[in-house]
Order: structure tokens, then C-alpha cells, then sequence
């Protein structure tokens, strides 16, 4: 049984198309495939949302990650509601900004130096283009399924021939100019990676190496430990700049982010979602040497209007204050172990062709692949099966992010009780499979 979307969703979903294309403001709220109007929500109170019908769901979007301490989290929400109520911006410096850019260089050991923007796309783009700025070179190499916000550059797929780098823009509006700037590549392939890198023409053009050390775009797939090794030594090799995305990552598997788990010191870091602590912020940092060439000192531009916003500042240093307690970590991973264990085990037993791939605070269960660790694995995902997954968690109450490409996203806010319901329902839903 599907549950039926109550009216006020679908009153406010069907007058937003008229105003907004699509009724939404970022594509994957629109629920595309699968097959009912999307929720309209209202409110959010710790590891629950309600709809604006009354309908109250266990949320494992969580603002797409957005949310490592749940919703309106009281603290967050004091310390936002008094800094915004003595001004909400002023396009001057204010200290919130220091004070969150010294507890991010204090956190992250590759960063000497953080310049913050509004959102992901701003970070990676700048972070980017400061890359070719300090290198003098213009081509950036990215992995396929790994997902750096939507500036020009990044919407590029691989073409037919990767070895001949024959990439397509994965948008219309994004000139052929710009997409032969970009080669994107097979994650976690080291052979394909080093043919490129060690092309004799294309090698010497390579401003930067960016991926998600844990990619969350494609649903959770880790980088291998060789691989980002690799990708260390090549970029150093061929003095290419190594751009960690962390905009999911970064203060979600560990305080100091995928490069604390895997031991490696990216030159550039972005980082979004967490650090604005659920308002719009974002930031891109490290080695002091690279930063060093950005506007007012350098002469690589960046503005922005509302860039380290104060209000923005104070809910990031609150989240980040909250997630230094001792065993913050170990808490979050047992939370996700909670799930993510005995599901794990129950698709063993019933050899089920699917499997689940997490890390601290995030997992996917992709149906109808065996494992991932590409996007090229994912070309039998049975989409079919993720609907009547997310239907059925759905109709008991869970939120599951609605896209089979996605994560879901486990906050300290979770209970324990929520989570073994959510539990024993993927179980259930396995049994009958
Ligand atoms: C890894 C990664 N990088 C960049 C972005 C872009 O961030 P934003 O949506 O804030 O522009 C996202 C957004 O989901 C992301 O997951």
C-alpha cells in the first residue's frame, strides 16, 4: 500500500509549479520516479519531520546531511535566534567568522587558512578556480558519480572513450569550451587515473585532482585506501593541487573529516552542509601557501554578499562545539551500526542481491548490485525495488532520501527507539523480498 499524500502537500505542491519550475528549488525534492507528489513539510524537531498535514516521519535526510545534531536543535537554535536578533548581516567582517575559521584550522590538520562562501557549489567552484589560478594550468580531472555542486565545470560525463577523453556536459547550457576543461574519470580505478595522469600532453595542463574521499552522490561508495594514495602521489608527482570534497564528509565520518579516516593530507579542503550548522554556509581552505593567491591578498576573485554570514557562523560554531565532545564518533557509529549491522546480515542470509555501504553517519542499500565502488557498478540498480522500499518505510513513518542514488543520513539526534524501528522495518521489507 502506497501512502496517500493528504491534500494540503498536494495543494501546496501543485500552486508551487505554477511559481517555481517544478514546484521546487532543488531537483531531487520532487520525488521524480517516484510516483507520488512530494511532502511539503512544516517543521522539524530532532530526528523527526512533519508535513504541513500533521504527518510526522523519522527523518534520514536530515537537510541532505545538512544536520549532524537533528532539527531545531536547542542549542543551535538559542545561540542562532540571539546572533540574529542583533542583525542578521552587515557585509562587514564580524568575529563569528574567525572564531569558526580557528576551530575548522584547529580541527583539520591540511588547513592553514579557510575562506568562507554560502553553499557547496561556491566552495568547489572557487576552490577550483584558485587551483588553476596558483597552477597556471586549466584542466581539472573529477570522478564519475562524484558530485561537486552544479558550476559549469562540474556537469561533465565521461564520454564513450575515456582514454581518448571524450567528455559530454551532463546539462544542456554548459558550452563545449568549458567541458573540454574537464575530464571525468572512473572512481576508483588507479589504472585509468594513471594512463591520465601520466599522459605526456594532457599531464602538463593539470591544474587539479577533486573528489569525495567518500563519495555520497551515488549513494555511499568509499574511496579504497590505494586509491586516494594514489591519487596523493600522482597529483604531487605532476604538481596538480589535490581538492578534497568534504561538503558531506567533513565533521560527519570524523571530527576532522574522510582525510583523518584515511590518513591523507589533501592541498584544498571544501566543506558545506555541517559547518553552517543547518544556515547557509560553506568554506574551501588549506595550505596557506594556495590560499595565499586569493583576493584581497592574490589575484584570484572571490565575493560574495553573504559570505560568512553571523548568523550562519554562530549556528556552525555551535554544531561544531557540540560535535568535539569526547566520543561524539564513536556514539554517531554505533547509532549507524545499529542499522546498518543487522541489515547487512539479513541481506547475507536471504542472498539477496543488494547490499548496504555506510560510513559513520551515512549508509545506502542499493538494490540489485552486488557491491559498488564506481559508478559504473551501478548501471543495474533496480529502481524498481528502491520505490517499493521507500514506499513501504513510508508508510511506517520513515523518510528515507527519496532517490536511490542518495544517502541516508543518521544524526546524534536519532533515538535508539527510532532507530530500531527503522531497523526492524528494512528487515521486514527484506523478508518479503
Ligand atoms: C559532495 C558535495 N559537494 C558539493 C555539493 C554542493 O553543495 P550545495 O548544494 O550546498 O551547493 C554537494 C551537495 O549535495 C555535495 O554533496
Amino acid at each position: 500500500m502506497t501512502l496517500k499524500i493528504p491534500s494540503l502537500c498536494k495543494e501546496i505542491f501543485d500552486r508551487s509549479k505554477e511559481v517555481i519550475p517544478g514546484g521546487v528549488n532543488s531537483p531531487v525534492r520532487a520525488f521524480i520516479g517516484l510516483g507520488i507528489d512530494p511532502l511539503v513539510v512544516e517543521k522539524g524537531k530532532g530526528d523527526t519531520i512533519t508535513d504541513v498535514d500533521g504527518r510526522t516521519f523519522i527523518d534520514y535526510c536530515m537537510s541532505w546531511g545538512a544536520l549532524l545534531h537533528g532539527h531545531a536543535h536547542e542549542e543551535i537554535v538559542k545561540r542562532g535566534t540571539e546572533r540574529l536578533a542583533k542583525g542578521s548581516s552587515f557585509g562587514i567582517a564580524t568575529e563569528g567568522e574567525e572564531k569558526l575559521a580557528r576551530m575548522i584550522v584547529e580541527g583539520v590538520k591540511s588547513i592553514d587558512q579557510v575562506r568562507f562562501v554560502s553553499s557547496g557549489t561556491e566552495a568547489t567552484m572557487t576552490a577550483v578556480r584558485l587551483a588553476r589560478g596558483y597552477t597556471s594550468r586549466p584542466i581539472i580531472i573529477k570522478f564519475n558519480g562524484n558530485y561537486h555542486g552544479h558550476a559549469d565545470g562540474f556537469l561533465v560525463k565521461a564520454g564513450s572513450g575515456v582514454a581518448q577523453f571524450s567528455n559530454t556536459s551532463s546539462s544542456s547550457g554548459v558550452p563545449k569550451e568549458v567541458v573540454k576543461n574537464t575530464l571525468s574519470l572512473p572512481y576508483n580505478d588507479i589504472e585509468t587515473f594513471k594512463k591520465v595522469m601520466r599522459d605526456p600532453f594532457y599531464s602538463q595542463f593539470i591544474a587539479a585532482v577533486i573528489l569525495e574521499p567518500i563519495a555520497a552522490n551515488m549513494g555511499v561508495v568509499p574511496s579504497t585506501q590505494e586509491f586516494l594514495e594514489e591519487v596523493r602521489k600522482e597529483t604531487e608527482r605532476v604538481s596538480a593541487v589535490l581538492i578534497f570534497d568534504e561538503v558531506i564528509t567533513g565533521f560527519r565520518v570524523r571530527y576532522g573529516g574522510a582525510q583523518e579516516l584515511f590518513g591523507i593530507t589533501p592541498d584544498l579542503t571544501c566543506f558545506g552542509k555541517i559547518i553552517g550548522g543547518g544556515f547557509p554556509a560553506a568554506a574551501f581552505g588549506g595550505k596557506r601557501e594556495i590560499m595565499e593567491h586569493l583576493a584581497p591578498n592574490g589575484k584570484v576573485y572571490q565575493a560574495g554578499t553573504l559570505s560568512g554570514n553571523p548568523v550562519a557562523m554562530e549556528g556552525g560554531l555551535a554544531t561544531l562545539e557540540i560535535a568535539r565532545a569526547p566520543h561524539f564518533y564513536e556514539t554517531l557509529e554505533k547509532k549507524t551500526q545499529m542499522i546498518t549491522k543487522p541489515v547487512q546480515e539479513a541481506l547475507l542470509r536471504k542472498n539477496q542481491v543488494a547490499v548496504l555501504q555506510e560510513s559513520t553517519g551515512m549508509f545506502t542499500l542499493f538494490w540489485g548490485v552486488q557491491s559498488v565502488s564506481s559508478f559504473e557498478d551501478l548501471k543495474d540498480l533496480d529502481k524498481e525495488r528502491f520505490n517499493e522500499y521507500f514506499h513501504f518505510m513510508l508508510d511506517r513513518g520513515i523518510y528515507l532520501s527519496p532517490s536511490p542514488y542518495e544517502a541516508c543520513f543518521i544524526s546524534a539526534a536519532h533515538t535508539e527507539a527510532h532507530l530500531e524501528k527503522t531497523r526492524d522495518a528494512i528487515l521486514e521489507f527484506i523478508e518479503r523480498c
